[in-house]
C-alpha cells in the first residue's frame, strides 16, 4: 500500500467548517477563494480521511476538527486529553499495592467469579478468575476504555449471583499500571469458540517523549484472538487471566519482604496469631504479609472461624453479616493462602485477663439532601487497647469492600474527649445504600463534604457518645476503678501508710483519691495527707504488675521533693536513699 497522504491545514479547516454545517459559499467567501476551489479541497480532504480510516483499522483515530479564526459564528471544539494524564493516572492514584490489587479482585467479583487465584512471584504476578469473562469487543469497548463502565446498565446486581456490583468508575486497569509496565490479559466467554490475548505496554506512557504526544498515540494495545479448541480450552469455560510483568521496583521490593514466614505455607489464622503474640502489630510483619492481610481485610470474603466476635454469634446483626458473606461464595487464594477476613475478638490478651467486652450493633437509615444512606454493622468494645493496634477504629465497607483501613480518627471524632476509650473499640459498618458518590476515586477515603459522609459522621459521633463510650465508662472503667479501690484498700493501704508515717511524721495519713490528670501524687501538708491519684493515666493504663511499683516510685519521689526543700542535689540523694531503703526492705521477697 502507498504512503498515507496527510491532510493539509487548509483541508482540515475546510472539512471541519463543512461538517459543522457552514455552507460552501460561506466558506468560500470567508477564505476569499472560489466555490469550486472549496469543493476541490473538500473532496481531497474526504478522500485522504477515508484512506486513513481504512489503513488505520483497529487504531484510534483522532477527531478531525479544529477551531479557526472565523468571526461571529459559534464554533464547536472538543475537549482533548493529553498523554500526561495517563502518566499521572498510571502512577499515583492508589496508596498501596493492596489497594491496586483489590481493583482486580473487585472486577473478578463483579464478573460472578467464585474463585480467584493470585500468584505473587518476584517478577510476575498472575490473577486468574472463573468469572463470566470478556471477548475482544468487551475488551476493546470496556476494559480498554478508560473511565467507561457499562456494568450497571442492567441494574445494580450481577446477573448470576446477584452480588451488588462494585465497579462503576471504569479505571480499574489504571490501578494495575501502578504495579507493572506490561499487562497481559487473556479472557474468554462461555459458549464461545474463541478467546483473546491482549497486551498493554504502560512503559510507553511513562517516557519523556510520550508527554508531548497525543493521548491516542501512546495508548495502544495488541490483541490476538484464538480458537479455544486449538489451545485445549473447553468451549464451556469462561475465565479472565491478568498477568503483570516487568513489575515496578517498589512493588518488587514488597514482594520480597516476607519475614517472618518466608516461603513457608501459612494461613491467615496463623499470621494473626503471630501478630498478636509478638505484640508488634501488623506493621511488624514483612510488607508481603502486610499486603496479604490488607487484602484479606478489605476484600468481599468470609470471616475467619469464630470471627469477627467470638461467642457472641447470637448477636443478630453480626450473624446476618457473617452468613451473608458465606453466601456470596467468593474465594480468593493468594499463593495458596485462602483469604478470610482477619478479624477475631476478643483476642487472647483480653480473654487471658478475663476482662470484659461487648458488641454494640447498628442498623440505621438516614435521609439526606442527596437521598438516603443506610447501613448496618457493629462496634466491638473491650476493656483495654485493641490489638493489633491497626484495628483500632471503624472500617467502612461499601459494596462489601473496605474503604481504606480502620479509621482511627473515628471520622474526625473530636480529640481530647474520651481519648482513652477510643483505643478500645473496633467496628465495621456495611453501607447498604448511598455513600458511593462520597468515595474518592481510588475508593480509599471519603470526600468529607459529601452529605452522606456528613450524615454518617454525625450519626457515628452521636452513637459513640450515647451508646459505646457511655457503656465503656460505666461498665469497664468505673467498675474496675471500684474493684481497684477495694483491692488497694485491703492490701496496700497499710504499707503506704507506714511509709508516709515513717518519712513524714506520725500524724500523716495515706489515701487514694482523685486529683487532676497530670498530678500523680500530692502531699497535703495542711491536712497531713498523702494522696495517690487513682485516675492518673500512667497508673491507670500501666500493666498490672507495674502499677504498684509505679505508684510507690511516685510517692517516694514526692516525699524526696518535700524533704529536699528545693535543693536539687539533696533531691537526688534523698530519692536514691528512699528507693534503696525500699529495695533493701524487700530484698528477701521474690516476685
Ligand atoms: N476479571 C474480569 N472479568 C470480566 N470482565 C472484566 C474483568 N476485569 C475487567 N472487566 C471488564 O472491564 C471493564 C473495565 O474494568 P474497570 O476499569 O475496573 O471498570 P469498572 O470495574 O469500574 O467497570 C469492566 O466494566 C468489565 O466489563
Ligand atoms: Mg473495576
Amino acid at each position: 500500500m502507498s504512503e498515507i497522504e496527510m491532510l493539509t491545514a487548509k483541508e482540515i479547516e475546510i472539512l471541519t467548517a463543512f461538517e459543522r454545517g457552514i455552507s460552501i459559499s460561506a466558506i468560500a467567501e470567508n477564505l476569499r477563494i472560489s466555490r469550486e476551489r472549496v469543493l476541490e479541497y473538500l473532496k481531497s480532504a474526504q478522500r485522504k480521511r477515508n484512506q486513513i480510516l481504512m489503513r488505520e483499522k483497529g487504531k484510534v483515530i483522532p477527531q478531525i476538527r479544529a477551531i479557526d479564526s472565523s468571526l461571529n459564528i459559534v464554533q464547536k471544539g472538543t475537549m482533548k486529553v493529553g498523554s500526561q494524564i495517563l502518566k499521572q493516572l498510571s502512577e499515583g492514584i492508589y496508596t498501596s499495592p493492596a489497594g491496586s490489587l483489590k481493583e482486580l479482585i473487585s472486577n473478578s467479583y463483579d464478573s460472578d467469579a467464585t474463585e480467584v487465584t493470585i500468584e505473587l512471584q518476584e517478577d510476575e504476578v498472575t490473577i486468574r478468575d472463573n468469572g463470566s469473562g470478556m471477548d475482544w469487543s468487551d475488551f476493546d469497548m470496556e476494559f480498554a476504555f478508560i473511565s467507561r463502565s457499562m456494568k450497571r446498565y442492567n441494574g445494580e446486581y450481577t446477573s448470576r449471583y446477584e452480588r451488588p456490583i462494585i465497579g462503576f468508575i471504569g479505571i480499574g486497569f489504571i490501578a494495575v499500571s501502578e504495579l507493572c509496565d506490561t499487562l497481559i490479559i487473556k479472557s474468554g466467554k462461555k459458549d464461545s469458540d474463541i478467546f483473546f490475548e491482549a497486551k498493554i505496554d504502560f512503559s510507553k506512557y511513562r517516557t519523556r517523549e510520550a508527554l508531548d504526544k497525543e493521548f491516542y498515540e501512546v495508548s495502544e494495545y495488541e490483541l490476538t484472538n484464538y480458537r479455544k479448541e486449538d489451545k485445549k480450552i473447553e468451549r464451556e469455560s469462561s475465565f479472565t487471566e491478568v498477568k503483570l510483568k516487568n513489575l515496578r521496583p517498589g512493588f518488587k521490593k514488597i514482594l520480597r519482604d516476607r519475614k517472618p514466614f518466608g516461603e513457608r505455607k501459612t494461613s491467615i489464622e496463623e499470621i494473626m496469631r503471630v501478630t498478636s503474640e509478638r505484640g508488634v502489630g501488623v506493621t511488624g510483619l514483612g510488607e508481603y504479609w502486610q499486603m496479604i492481610l490488607g487484602l484479606a481485610l478489605i476484600c468481599p470474603v468470609r470471616y475467619m472461624r469464630d470471627g469477627p466476635v467470638i461467642g457472641k454469634q447470637s448477636d443478630k446483626t453480626i450473624s446476618e453479616i457473617k452468613s451473608y458473606m458465606e453466601s456470596c461464595n467468593f474465594r480468593i487464594q493468594v499463593d495458596g493462602i485462602e483469604l478470610v477476613r482477619p478479624i477475631k475478638f476478643p483476642n487472647t490478651d483480653i480473654i487471658f485477663n478475663t476482662k470484659s467486652y461487648a458488641i454494640h450493633s447498628v442498623k440505621e437509615t438516614i435521609s439526606t439532601s442527596e437521598g438516603d444512606i443506610s447501613f448496618k454493622g457493629y462496634i466491638y468494645s473491650q476493656h483495654g487497647l485493641i490489638s493489633p493496634r491497626e484495628y483500632i477504629g471503624i472500617l467502612v465497607r461499601v459494596k462489601n469492600v473496605g474503604v481504606g483501613g480502620f479509621d482511627r480518627t473515628l471520622f474526625e471524632y473530636p480529640s481530647g474527649t474520651n481519648q482513652l476509650f477510643r483505643n478500645w473499640i473496633c467496628g465495621e459498618i456495611f453501607i447498604e445504600e448511598g455513600l458511593e458518590e462520597a468515595m474518592s476515586i481510588n475508593r480509599n477515603s471519603f470526600k468529607i463534604t459529601h452529605p452522606h459522609y456528613i450524615a454518617l459522621r454525625n450519626w457515628l459521633h452521636n452513637f459513640l457518645d450515647k451508646e459505646v463510650f457511655k457503656y465503656i465508662r460505666t461498665e469497664y472503667y468505673l467498675k474496675s476503678r471500684k474493684r481497684r479501690q477495694e483491692r488497694r484498700e485491703m492490701e496496700y493501704l497499710e504499707t503506704f501508710d507506714s511509709i508516709v508515717k515513717s518519712e513524714l511524721g506520725k500524724e500523716y495519713k495515706f489515701q487514694f483519691g482523685v486529683l487532676s490528670k497530670d498530678e500523680p501524687v500530692r502531699i497535703d501538708k495542711k491536712r497531713e495527707l498523702v494522696i495517690v491519684n487513682e485516675i492518673y493515666p500512667v497508673f491507670y493504663s500501666a500493666p498490672k504488675k507495674f502499677e504498684n511499683i509505679l505508684e510507690r516510685m511516685f510517692v517516694l519521689f514526692e516525699i524526696a521533693v518535700e524533704k529536699s526543700e528545693g535543693n536539687f542535689d539533696r533531691l537526688k540523694r534523698t530519692f536514691h536513699e528512699e528507693v534503696l531503703k525500699w529495695i533493701s526492705e524487700n530484698r528477701d521477697q521474690h516476685y
